[in-house]
């Protein structure tokens, strides 16, 4: 606007405002600088007015410095779980994100895993005061900040060289367990370096009982809590994604791999800087070959033990000083032989559906597991998790505590480290929300009367 244009306008609001400006014209220079002026009068209502427009602006929004890096920008808008995998779709390369993503054959089990938490709607109450909500829980005599855990993952510097330091540290942060496995890619002594939070130690039961009872003395000597002995693994899952990919563990360099990596350079970046990943746990060079490319079908069919039977947990009570937590159990049956050999938890899972497809959904083994076994045998859902909501389906529904697999892979896949805090922050403000929401307060107030099955055909 020009300067005559400005002081016509301020006029307009002058005279609108009810100011005598009959004598000067509104082009006065006369009077231009005397207080008393119209036109001064004038410009003073406009720059006050301009002024009140500002106010009322930064009021309603903030203004931040524009992130420059794509990825960057997509990783703080991310608003749940699923924008976060969609993010480790982009970054990592087609065969590590198949890995980690994929499940057995048509991946029904995985899916209906997720599903199984949309059967169920809420019956909230309200005015139940939830000014305060405490989502604090006792799990195998620990308190948990929430009752969640981090279920082992395998290779898990494939998603991000940080791998296991990552997930150890966060979780030590957020004061939950975390579950190293077997197949790791840092060793039992270097996860125990960096977490000062509770630890337990996954166990795949290998032909080899001597490198067996040295790994579970190592995680001991290291003050690792309690073991999870995976029961579903007896071979393993037909995983037709890395079929046809002809996926091996690290990845193989070949033709598709090398394009791969140059289409995702974040990831080729991280992981050409960092060392070579192997099986850190496993010092018995006969017993892996540390370092080459394996086919992890191939492998597990040389190395884990499928003569495994409940007779051979006699030997892990004698070899192991500490609660024994069983992950794999997919029935009622199973749940109470568990209780009647002394395990002092249940994981109920189907590995994520990485193993049997068509198998029963952890959230609908829950509620009969927990009738069967009385109420007694602490029970880990595993499997699905991608909301607090589904949390607090899972308590009602009788779980002492949750965990995660594939949500905090995708956390790391993302953004490394802060993608796995960026999960947690999540899920128990998710957790939070959701049981304000629900007019309970702490987890012991979560109980089957607050999920009713949504009426058949509106799912
Ligand atoms: C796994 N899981 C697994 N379980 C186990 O006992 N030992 C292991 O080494 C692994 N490795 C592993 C690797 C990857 C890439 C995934 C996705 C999963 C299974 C895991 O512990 C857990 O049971 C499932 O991931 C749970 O399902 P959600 O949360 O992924 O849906």
């Amino acid at each position: 606007m020009s300067a005559s244009g400005a002081i016509d306008a301020a006029w307009a609001i002058s005279r609108s405002e009810g100011n005598d400006t009959s004598e000067v014209s509104p082009n006065c220079h006369t009077h231009a600088k005397a207080k008393t002026c119209p036109c001064v009068v004038a410009l003073e209502h406009l720059r006050k007015a301009g002024m009140g427009l500002i106010r009322t602006l930064r009021s309603v929004a903030t203004f931040s410095v524009p992130t420059l890096s794509r990825q960057k920008r997509r990783f703080e808008r991310a608003a749940n779980i699923a924008d976060l995998r969609l993010i480790a779709k982009r970054r990592l390369p087609h065969g590590i994100f198949d890995y980690i993503d994929g499940a057995a054959e048509d991946e029904i089990t995985m899916r209906r895993n997720s599903a199984a938490f949309q059967q169920y709607e809420f019956v909230p109450r309200v005015l139940r005061n939830v000014a305060d909500i405490d989502t604090r829980t006792l799990f195998l005599g620990r308190t948990l900040k929430t009752p969640l855990l981090f279920s082992p993952t395998g290779f898990t510097r494939i998603a991000h060289s940080q791998g296991e330091l990552s997930v150890a540290r966060v979780a030590a942060r957020h004061g939950l367990p975390y579950c190293l496995s077997t197949l790791s890619t840092r060793s039992i002594e270097e996860v125990a370096a960096v977490s000062n939070g509770p630890k337990w130690f996954q166990v795949y039961v290998w032909r080899d009982r001597v490198l067996l009872k040295d790994m579970l003395a190592r995680a001991q000597a290291s003050g690792y809590e309690a073991i999870m002995i995976t029961v579903d693994t007896a071979v393993l899952g037909r995983r037709e994604r890395d079929v046809r990919r002809g996926f091996t563990l690290p990845p193989k360099l070949g033709l598709g791999t090398i394009v791969d990596g140059i289409t995702h350079p974040a990831w080729t970046w991280d992981f050409i800087r960092n060392e070579p990943i192997t099986f850190s746990n496993i010092t018995d060079p006969n017993a892996s070959s540390a370092g080459t490319a394996v086919n992890l079908s191939n492998f597990i069919s040389e190395q884990f033990e499928p003569a495994l039977s409940w007779d051979d947990l006699e030997w892990f009570r004698a070899n192991w000083n500490g609660p024994i937590i069983l992950k794999g159990v997919q029935s009622v049956a199973d749940a109470v032989l568990a209780q009647k050999y002394g395990i002092d938890a249940v994981a109920l899972s189907n590995h994520g559906g990485r193993q049997l497809d068509s198998a029963p959904a952890p959230l609908d083994l829950l509620a009969p597991v927990a009738l069967a076994t009385g109420g007694t045998l602490p029970l880990i859902c595993d499997g699905g998790i991608r909301r607090g909501s589904d949390i607090v389906k899972a308590i009602a529904l009788g779980a002492s505590a949750c965990t995660l697999g594939r949500s905090y892979l995708y956390g790391l896949g993302a953004a490394g480290e802060p993608g796995i805090d960026r999960v947690l922050t999540m899920l128990t403000d998710d957790m939070t929300r959701t049981m304000a929401l629900c007019g309970v307060r702490t987890i012991s107030e979560i109980t089957p009367e607050l999920l009713s099955l949504v009426p058949t055909g509106r799912i």
